[in-house]
């Protein structure tokens, strides 16, 4: 049977990240895949981690099944840090959620349950977007339709575009899915006018905001990572969220996300409910448990939450000094709107106005390892790398 299997190409991801393996360069510059880094290129397990994980290594008495839907603490806990400690109050009994393997099994749990709603309605996307979204959410049967969104000349978002696509383009039911904040791949982000031009114009289209919150905390802080979120669920009668712990908490290989749905009454969000328990089971039974125990404990803790959200202050600041000392670096002539596109943008990524010519080129002639599309992992730069790195990217520009 196996005869018949063709190769699949390599994750283009995975590619890179190998290709940087093999360089014996020892000056390599690694901006591939989209994880923290510090200064001297690795990526810590959190403190306050470390320490819930001695906590709980006491305290857990069975490794027994949790449920369906996961960890209730974690998804209670989850839900205040992103909505707000009056959450429950104000939309709790229309909220349904789930615990998910990351924010990708959130982002599968999601889209099956648009399937089980509505399998007609069809998934608008950003170009570019995060390369595993389109994969994610079509394989569970769904359409895919793009929206314009990052202007590779200004490297900024393309707003009145991205509203005259949709409005010509969706039909109401559609979903639109829209990065929180520190958009994957670009860095460019919506204003906060921006929001509240959203907020008004999905709900007037009939349009379901899906938020992707891969990287919250990361970008200019909690509240402003997540204005674009609390905005919208004031606004609309419908919501879709996925949300991550993978980069926040450093918790990449634990799997850790949470799905959660804003529904337009109290009976549907029991509804939802119980279709996110039949859609876990079905995909992978139950979602893991350990890394959310760890999340819950620490949120659930003053002492350890504050030492958490100390050490993700850390590592926005030191990506935000990153951003500024690169774009110092190429504010040279022809570099001027690099320069202040890095600076502005948020998050782990910006994207660079670079042909595939160009990003081979920096591969191959300078050991600089970013994607083809020009993708760059500003926590991959460090204080002494990056002046290299924006000598090698102005010389193939
Ligand atoms: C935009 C976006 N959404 C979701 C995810 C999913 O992250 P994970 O499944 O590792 O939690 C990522 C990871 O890179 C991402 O960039």
């Amino acid at each position: 049977m196996f005869e018949a299997l063709t190769a699949k190409a390599p994750d283009a991801i995975m590619h890179l990240m190998a290709m940087c393996k093999a360089d014996a360069n020892p000056d390599k510059i690694d901006l591939g895949v989209g994880v923290y880094k510090t200064e001297d290129g690795a990526t810590p397990i959190m403190r306050a981690v470390k320490k819930a994980e001695q906590l709980w290594w006491r305290e857990e008495e069975t490794k027994t099944y949790v449920s369906t839907v996961g960890n209730a603490a974690f998804r209670s806990a989850m839900l205040e840090l992103i909505l707000g400690a009056d959450m429950a109050e104000k939309y709790g009994a229309r909220i349904a959620s789930s615990q998910a393997a990351g924010g990708s099994g959130a982002l599968r749990i999601g889209a099956e349950l648009i399937v089980a709603a509505n399998p007609n309605a069809a998934v608008w996307v950003s170009t570019p977007t995060w390369a595993n979204h389109i994969p994610l959410i079509s394989s569970a049967g769904l359409k895919i339709e793009t929206y314009p969104y990052y202007n590779r000349e200004t490297l900024g978002v393309d707003f009145s575009d991205m509203l005259d696509r949709l409005k010509s383009g969706a039909n109401p039911g559609d979903i639109v899915l829209l990065h929180g904040c520190c958009h994957n791949p670009t860095g460019a982000d919506f204003s906060r006018a921006e929001w509240d031009v959203l907020a008004k114009f999905l709900p007037e289209h009939g349009l379901i905001p899906f938020v992707d919150l891969a990287y919250f905390g990361l970008g200019r802080g909690m509240e402003d990572d997540t204005y674009g979120l609390r905005k919208l669920i004031e606004s609309v009668d419908e919501l879709m969220l996925a949300a991550s712990c993978s980069k926040n908490f450093a918790l990449y290989r634990e799997r850790v996300g949470l799905v959660a749905v804003l529904t337009k009454d109290a009976d549907s969000a029991i509804n939802a409910q119980s279709q996110f328990g039949a859609i876990q089971r079905k995909l992978i039974s139950m979602p893991p448990d350990h890394g959310a125990a760890l999340v819950a404990r620490i949120l659930g803790d003053p002492a350890l939450r504050a030492e958490w959200s100390a050490e993700l202050d850390e590592m926005r600041d030191r990506m935000r000094s990153l951003r500024a000392q690169l774009s110092d670096a190429l504010n040279v002539q022809g570099g001027e709107v690099m320069a202040a596109a890095v600076k502005d943008q948020n998050g782990m990524f910006s994207t660079l106005p670079l042909t595939k010519d160009q990003a081979v080129a920096l591969r191959e002639m300078h050991s600089v390892y970013l994607t083809d599309s020009g993708r760059v992992n500003i926590a991959g730069t460090t204080t002494s790398n990056i002046p290299r790195f924006a000598e090698a990217l102005l010389s193939v520009l």
